[in-house]
């Protein structure tokens, strides 16, 4: 089957899986072409290492399997999994709590892994324990991980009640918009199976029997399911007035994972195009949206439109945006957001200073912003460090943008 073999997660979670068992999980996902290898936070190193030079991505489980310990514990292991190597958090939800109606905690707990994941450039699963869950806390379980910032709703962790089953994969899909994808796990052993999962709605399947799961029965033509994939349109923004800077380098390595994964990109280097700041003339509130000033900000709003995703690519001038990306901020004013496609965002930043906390004043509007228009953040990359152009060849922030641009 073509393709199937980039919807696999290459599962090993049981318990007593040693460095050996996990080495041998990788090397078949990389013979096998595997999206990725799922495994504990202990083993994230043991995959890094075996998984060297390929394309095959890490996974690591947090809060694995029950979901009940403290959210500093699980942010802990998300940071601990992703500076180790992991591009994917696959955390379990704390569903007891939802069960007794405490949204607000499980909400909390959600989002502080998430926010610590896309601190990193990585995506954050929950997993929500279908099999334990009523329909009605299928939907809200799915509504509070992509309001917490999920980029995945997970069906099960194979360890507790149930797996995953079609009806579940179904009402996920219906109970989250299309920047969520779902991924069905638990109990997934044959191609069957596997396939009824993907008509069903899920971009990808967790399973320890991938191999099997991938094999084309003798005689059989091998089904293309690559038009499940949902590439995106994406709108990049890039706010520094130097071509071959740090921003671009950051531009530059987004573009490139997000090409790769079959995605869309359209970058404006708004340094170059003729943006007047906003007047507040008020215009737009009486003309459908329509700007009273005429200029390039015409090429950039139609993508507002049109696009799933839009990137905000800026130096650090002053604790903020640049005045080029503040400008067309500015104009947004105009934006109809009923109208809008746009529902997610990202932020990449690089600036002169050590100090980490620099950006913080800048990462603060970038929310309040992204918030008051309802955009999702998906990421959000700062170098630090980054005074001259090139000082950010060997940062890791080249890294972690390139790795959000294949993940969204
Ligand atoms: C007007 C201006 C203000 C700046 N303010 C800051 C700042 O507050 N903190 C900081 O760390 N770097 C600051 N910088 C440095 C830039 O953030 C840094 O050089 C960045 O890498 C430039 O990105 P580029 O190469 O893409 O243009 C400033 C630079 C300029 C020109």
């Amino acid at each position: 089957m073509k393709n199937l073999e980039k919807y696999i997660d290459h599962t090993l979670l049981k318990p007593g899986a040693g460095i050996a068992d996990i080495e041998k999980l990788c090397s078949e996902a990389k013979e096998h072409g595997f999206y990725a290898v799922c495994v504990n936070s202990r083993f994230v190193p043991v995959a890094k290492k075996a998984l060297e030079g390929s394309d095959v991505k890490i996974s690591s489980v947090v809060g694995f399997p029950l979901g009940a310990m403290s959210t500093e514990a699980k942010v802990f292991e998300t940071v601990y999994s992703c500076e180790n190597g992991a591009e994917e958090i696959d955390m379990v939800m704390e569903y007891g709590l939802l069960k007794e109606g405490h949204k607000q905690a499980v909400f909390d707990d959600i989002k502080a892994v998430c926010d610590a994941a896309a601190e990193h450039g990585a995506i954050v699963k929950v997993i929500l324990e279908t099999g334990a869950l009523s329909d009605g806390e299928i939907v809200d379980a799915c509504k509070l991980s992509e309001e917490a910032g999920a980029a995945f709703v997970k069906t099960s962790t194979g360890f507790g009640e149930g797996g995953a089953t079609v009806h579940a994969v179904e009402l996920m899909r219906e109970s989250v918009s299309r920047n969520v994808r779902v991924k069905a796990s638990g109990g997934i052993r044959d191609r069957e199976t596997a396939l009824a999962m993907i008509k069903a709605g899920a971009d990808r399947i967790g399973a320890s029997a991938g191999i099997e799961i991938c094999k084309v029965p003798e005689g059989e033509e091998a089904e293309d399911v690559s038009s499940v994939l949902t590439p995106k349109n994406i709108l990049v923004l890039n706010g520094s007035p130097k071509m071959s800077g740090n921003t671009a380098a950051l531009v530059d390595a987004f573009c490139r994972g997000a090409q790769e994964a079959g995605h869309t990109v359209h970058v404006f280097n708004v340094a170059n195009l003729s943006v007047h700041p906003c007047t507040d003339c008020r215009y737009c509130f009486d003309h459908a949206g329509e700007c009273a000033i005429h200029d390039d900000m015409q090429r950039i709003m139609p993508h507002l439109y049109s696009d799933d995703v839009i990137v905000f690519a800026t130096p650090v001038y002053f604790y903020g945006f640049s005045a080029q990306i503040k400008t067309v901020l500015d104009r947004m004013i105009c934006m109809q957001t009923a109208k809008m496609t746009v529902k997610g965002s990202v932020l990449l930043s690089p600036y002169g200073d050590t100090d980490k906390t620099v950006p913080k004043p800048m990462i603060d509007m970038y929310k309040a912003f992204t918030g008051y228009v309802g955009w999702k953040n998906l990421g959000i990359i700062t170098a630090d460090g980054c005074m001259d152009p090139g000082d950010i060849k060997d940062h890791k922030a080249l890294e972690q943008a390139e790795a959000l641009g294949r993940n969204l």
